[in-house]
């Protein structure tokens, strides 16, 4: 029987490239190139499944290339608002997630973002480097405490559920969360967890605000202008969740007149463009997108989207199916 046709659009480490090679007739970008909205239609009608990832957009423009041959997206990537799921479904393609493998690497670079910048690292590493280190002294770039304070998570999902375990089992923190469906009763007693009524009432009681909640319509600028309003001036904010979710412009007009004490960020609107603002403000900790960058995540994030698509040219139900 012949392989099913599948393209994969970015490289990916290679034990996943070897066993998309094993079971697919596959096309990789072997020089790792971001493919244009046409060259993404051209995959769509000629490729039996493709392998997009976070940063491909495959919106209904895309979707809409005749004649389609693409039966399944399996998407390299939890967060799937880079594709129009709607446009997917109505064309009759499935589209497929890499949830949980996902959840540990992308928790710690949560914690790893709200580390640094409440004990300023980023800052630090700056000025060591610049050469203007000139000895420690008891008031030499205090930061703020991070043990015992209140971290609010928006999204109490699979990745703010391991933040929350290594900020409360690890760091004493007290653990707050709004989430429209709540965890089970025992993830809640197990970090000591209170529910708030509001996003408003979370905003309020926080020293540390992470987001985890999906991008999409329905999250965008979730924190804007009014609602960095109403954390305390003595707050962080840290984003590891999708860009979109924060108004770029009202966080940044919220650090620079101190309604907030920082921000965190490992995702942006419009990324990988980042403005200068930000860039030049000492307050804010930057990473390019690394939640879950590991080796390990990655080759599993491969290995799984490969076992969404197979399943289905297998005649079987993928088993990461969001559409
Ligand atoms: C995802 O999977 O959605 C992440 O943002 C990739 O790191």
């Amino acid at each position: 029987m012949s392989k099913p046709k599948v393209v994969i659009t970015r490289r990916w480490p290679e034990e996943a490239e070897a066993r998309a090679r094993e079971v697919f007739d596959v096309q990789l970008n072997e020089r790792d190139v971001p493919l244009s909205a046409d060259q993404l239609q051209d995959c769509l009608r000629n490729a039996d499944g493709v392998c997009p990832t976070v940063s491909d957009s495959i919106d209904a423009r895309v979707i809409s290339a005749t004649p389609l041959q693409c039966k399944i997206l399996g998407n390299f990537g939890v967060g799937f608002n880079n594709i129009d799921v709607s446009a997917a479904k109505q064309a009759g393609i499935v589209v497929t997630n890499t949830p949980a493998v996902l959840t540990d690497c992308t928790a710690d670079l949560a914690m790893t973002l709200l580390l640094s910048v409440a004990r300023r690292a980023g800052e630090g590493e700056r000025h060591l480097r610049g050469g203007n280190w000139s000895g420690w002294r008891p008031t030499h770039m205090m930061g703020a405490k991070v043990s015992g304070k209140t971290l609010g998570l928006i999204g109490m999902g699979r990745i703010a559920r391991a933040m929350a375990h290594r900020a409360y089992h690890g760091f004493g923190m007290k653990i707050i969360f709004t989430d429209p469906f709540p965890p089970p009763q025992e993830v809640i007693d197990d970090l000591a967890a209170v529910a708030c009524q509001s996003v408003e009432e979370l905003l309020e009681r926080s020293d540390f605000v992470s987001l985890h909640c999906p991008g999409g319509e329905q999250t965008f600028h979730l924190i804007n202008a009014e609602r960095l309003a109403q954390m305390k001036p003595t707050a962080f904010l840290v984003n590891s969740a999708r860009g979109d979710v924060v108004d770029p412009k009202a966080l940044i007009d919220a650090l620079r007149s101190g309604a907030i004490a920082g921000a965190a960020l490992d995702v942006y609107q419009g990324e990988p463009a980042v403005s200068d603002e930000l860039i030049k403000m000492e307050n804010v900790v930057l990473l390019p997108h690394l939640g879950s960058a590991t080796l390990e995540t990655r080759v599993a994030m491969g290995l799984r989207a490969i076992e969404n698509v197979k399943a289905l040219f297998d005649g079987e139900e993928p088993g990461d199916r969001v559409a």
